[in-house]
């Protein structure tokens, strides 16, 4: 206690969507979703054998996917989430992101937990927010649950930013 008594506090909210499964979903976000879990397939992840697919909805209907490319120099390689994103935005340097869908697989079968996206990979889609001015739609599947964040932010608040 001590010191915390003479502090002030706030409470930061979040909210958060769940869906039981992808039929649940508005049409959209379930298209982004399969789109998703497709890209597990094409995950190269010989050290973790956890296959890992994102799928990028930019503003212009284009769909980018993207899948975790693993690297025997462990750091070297990369999160599904950052693939696609870096690759949408180098594709489209002009083209707002509006939802990334998340989907993990273990041996070719959907992991039940939602694939939610690691610390280094909501600073990347805050960035992307930001640049574009315009929130990202996070759908994080798995195949008892799915989650769902309307902004970046709510992945990541108190965010490190240079204005
Ligand atoms: N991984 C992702 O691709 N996205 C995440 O959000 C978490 C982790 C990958 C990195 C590594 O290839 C494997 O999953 C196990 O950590």
């Amino acid at each position: 206690m001590g010191d915390f008594m003479i502090m002030k506090t706030t409470k930061i909210e979040i909210t958060v969507y769940e869906a039981g499964s992808v039929n649940e979903l508005p049409a959209g976000d379930a298209a982004l979703l399969k789109e998703a879990l497709a890209a597990t397939k094409q995950s190269y992840a010989p050290y973790s054998k956890f296959n890992v697919g994102a799928a990028v909805l930019l503003d212009n209907g284009e769909i980018i996917t993207g899948s975790n490319q693993e690297n025997a120099a462990y750091p070297s390689g990369l999160c599904a989430e950052r693939v696609a994103l870096f690759y949408a935005n180098s594709r489209f340097p002009n083209v707002a992101v509006k939802a990334l869908a998340i989907s993990s697989a273990v041996n070719g079968v959907e992991y039940d937990e939602p694939a939610y996206p690691c610390g280094n990979c909501r600073q990347v889609l805050l960035e992307c927010e930001h640049r574009f001015g315009m929130p990202i739609k996070v759908i994080m599947g798995g195949a008892k649950t799915i989650k769902i964040v309307h902004s970046a932010k709510d992945l990541l608040p108190l965010s490190f930013e240079l204005k």
